[in-house]
């Protein structure tokens, strides 16, 4: 058995790999300030991991957390792009002078690995598809640029201090308690919501932008293979599908899925969007063993079924 610390540990994501190391039988602790988590998240869990109710942009607050972990899960961020946008401050604060925080605590409290939740984001608009790891960074927006300043933090203490970490670099992750209820949470929980309810969602521009969409289960599989794959320290790695789908796509899949005749309603583009996001992911398989195992149609169904049974999160979202 090893411990582990998630943090943002009652967010979506962060609940999510809980869930699935108390599964594994392995030692779970969770820190998390609600600010963008919820309490329900953990609910179920709650008695069998520890929960330290801390801020990241505090490290004296942090410290006590670490000691005796193994491996550190840094999934605790402000993960919009709008929101970056309006209050580019707190995004900072949170994601890069946090980041650097929880770096200082693990390398303190001698944590064997650091896995960072890095984002798709760092790449841009980049010139060609699919997205490799060896493309320059090119942030578009205030999100990118913090998220990117992490990795780079994660980077440089494999270097300078010798502390191992792992950056997995998300695309769209979404699927069960992606939180609906504010204007900038993930697009398919907020179409998922809308639909459900029978409002329409809101498409941002053409619609023709894409995404490499990645259901949960195979971002969990992946952040977990990257604690303990021989060779990863130091290394950036996406982890996606590989494969990419518009908006409207999506809008259309999740019509035939819910049995909706609800039509979007279309909008001006957000500042700061990248246009396409699709991931090369040979180096997730050959440096972590990953293969992701649910589709994005079948992630698809597998969240709308979820949100079904989850009415007062349904009835939370914006309209
Ligand atoms: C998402 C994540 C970000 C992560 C990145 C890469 C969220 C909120 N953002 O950014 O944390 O780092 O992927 O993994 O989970 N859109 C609509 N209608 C809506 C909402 C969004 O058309 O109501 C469009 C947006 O304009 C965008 C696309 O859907 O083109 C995706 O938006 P969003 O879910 O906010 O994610 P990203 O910005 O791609």
């Amino acid at each position: 058995m090893s411990s582990f610390l998630v943090t943002g540990g009652a967010g979506f994501i962060g609940s999510a790999l809980v869930r699935e190391l108390l599964q594994r039988g392995e030692r779970v602790r969770v820190v998390d300030n609600f600010l963008t988590g919820h309490r329900r998240n953990l609910t179920d869990v709650s008695a069998r991991i520890e929960l330290f109710e801390a801020d990241i942009r505090d490290l004296e607050q942090l410290r006590p957390a670490f000691v005796g972990v193994d491996y550190v899960l840094h999934h605790a961020a402000i993960a919009s792009v709008p929101r970056s946008i309006e209050d580019p401050i707190s995004t900072d604060r949170t994601n890069v002078q946090g980041t650097l925080n929880v770096l200082l605590a693990a390398r303190d409290a001698g944590v064997k690995r650091v896995v960072y939740a890095a984002s798709s984001s760092a790449y841009g608009n980049a010139p060609s598809l699919p997205q490799t790891e060896t493309m320059p960074a090119n942030p578009i927006s205030p999100y990118a640029v913090s998220k990117f300043a992490g990795e780079l933090y994660a980077k440089v203490f494999v270097e300078v201090y010798g502390l191992e970490t792992v950056r997995v670099r998300y695309f769209n992750v979404f699927g069960p308690r992606q939180d609906p209820s504010s204007p900038y949470s993930g697009v398919l929980s907020l179409f998922i919501a809308a639909l459900l309810r029978g409002t329409p969602p809101t498409i941002y521009g053409s619609g023709e932008q894409s995404r490499d969409f990645t259901f949960v289960d195979n971002a969990v599989e992946a952040t977990l293979l990257a604690c303990t794959a021989p060779g990863a320290a130091g290394k950036v790695c996406n982890v996606a599908t590989g494969e990419r789908y518009t908006i409207n796509q999506t809008i259309a899949l999740l019509r035939r899925i819910i049995g909706s005749d609800v039509n979007p309603v279309y909008a001006a583009p957000r500042p700061g969007d990248i246009l396409h996001s699709q991931a090369d992911i040979t180096l997730a398989r050959q440096l972590l063993g990953y293969d992701p195992k649910v589709s994005f149609e079948d992630g698809l169904a597998r969240t709308v079924d979820w949100y079904r049974t989850s009415e007062k999160l349904l009835s939370s979202a914006p309209r």
